[in-house]
């Protein structure tokens, strides 16, 4: 019995170093010394020895208990070390590795080119107005001064979602809201940015578009406070060196109307493929606000004069980046939008 005893201190303390782990010593000091422990066991057994043997036994038994639990001590010591460093070894950080560049986006072209547009008026002492994008026929059209039969509303294909409301068919709308808001002061004085809708698709016309109005409205103002404006606004928009030219067109809400073209970007006037050999691009709608049009907003046409001005936003986009085809504005092709 006291060999099988040491025997059993020997062969824990080997087991004790090839352990790698504290689960394995645990598991091995359930082995040895537990309910079902081979020490156990055995101690168990001296209850059947002669009263002269016990106190023997018990001396063997003592000294294998008590060098096994030193050995348990230094051992779990030594594995408690060694899984803190297996720890820091995977927690470890390089500090001298490149870091990992996080992709932002950007502001969309459009949304730059309008925000581009906004910054030059505010500028110029304009403020920002905005109006519905589903809109009533009475400011689309008829407070334009475009009554139901009038020819002129096929200009515009238009989306009607019942017979009196659609989707607006341009900003213009906004200039008869704002100067129902602002009545009676003065002066009026602002661009109105946004989403407009058209039954148009084809390279240069989306069915979904941009522009920006513009309206001032005070004693006064005349059509070279316009030209002025307009001049100021080309120069900041595509360069220093740009001229304007207002020819005479049409439009039901102004009196006289002009079609404003610039000298062309790319040639700066001499004749390319961009301006068709003109030299000049047709880049917005303006004129004087018609009477009927100040006065449906409330002001009074003998006291008040004004002038207005509609341009598309992805039509100066176009230019001003040298796009060819409208529908990369709207693709969101990473591939083109990175170009900006
Ligand atoms: N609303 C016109 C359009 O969409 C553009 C326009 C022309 C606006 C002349 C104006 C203007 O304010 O005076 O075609």
């Amino acid at each position: 019995m006291k060999a099988e005893i040491q025997r059993i201190g020997e062969e824990t303390l080997r087991e004790l170093k090839e352990l790698d782990g504290l689960e394995a010593l645990q598991e091995l000091k359930v082995k040895v010394l537990g309910k079902k422990g081979s020490l156990t066991a055995l101690l168990r057994q001296m209850g059947s020895l002669s009263p002269e043997e016990r106190p023997i036994m018990g001396q063997v038994v003592n000294e294998v208990r008590s060098r096994l639990e030193q050995a348990w001590e230094e051992r779990s010591a030594e594995l408690d070390v060694m899984s803190l460093q297996k720890r820091l070894a995977t927690e470890r950080i390089d500090i001298t590795l490149p870091g990992v560049r996080v992709a932002r986006g950007h502001i969309h072209p459009l949304t730059q080119i309008v925000q581009e547009i906004e910054d030059i008026f505010l500028g110029m002492g304009f403020q920002i107005a905005e109006g519905p994008e589903i809109e009533t026929d009475y400011y689309n059209f008829e407070a334009l001064n475009l009554p139901k039969d009038h020819p002129a509303r096929e200009m515009q294909d238009s989306f009607y979602i019942t017979e009196e409301i659609l989707l607006r068919t341009h900003t213009s709308p906004v200039q008869i809201r704002t100067m129902e808001k602002l009545f009676p002061r003065l002066p009026v004085k602002i661009i109105a940015p946004g989403t407009v809708y058209r039954n148009d698709d084809d390279a240069t016309h989306s069915p979904m578009f941009h522009q920006v109005e513009g309206l001032v409205v005070d004693r006064g103002i005349r059509l070279s406070d316009l030209k002025g404006i307009l001049l100021n606004f080309s120069r900041q928009m595509f360069g220093e060196s740009r001229e304007i030219r207002l020819r005479p067109s049409f439009f039901p809400f102004t009196e006289p109307s002009a079609e404003v073209d610039i000298s062309c970007m790319l040639c700066g006037g001499a004749g390319c493929r961009l301006c068709k050999g003109s030299g000049w691009i047709e880049v917005l709608g303006s004129g004087m606000v018609h009477p009927k049009v100040i006065e449906m907003g409330g002001y009074n046409p003998k006291e008040v004069t004004g002038f207005a001005f509609g341009m598309g936003v992805e039509r100066i986009a176009m230019l001003k980046y040298g796009i060819e085809d409208m529908r990369l504005l709207f693709d969101n092709d990473l591939r083109f939008l990175q170009q900006f």
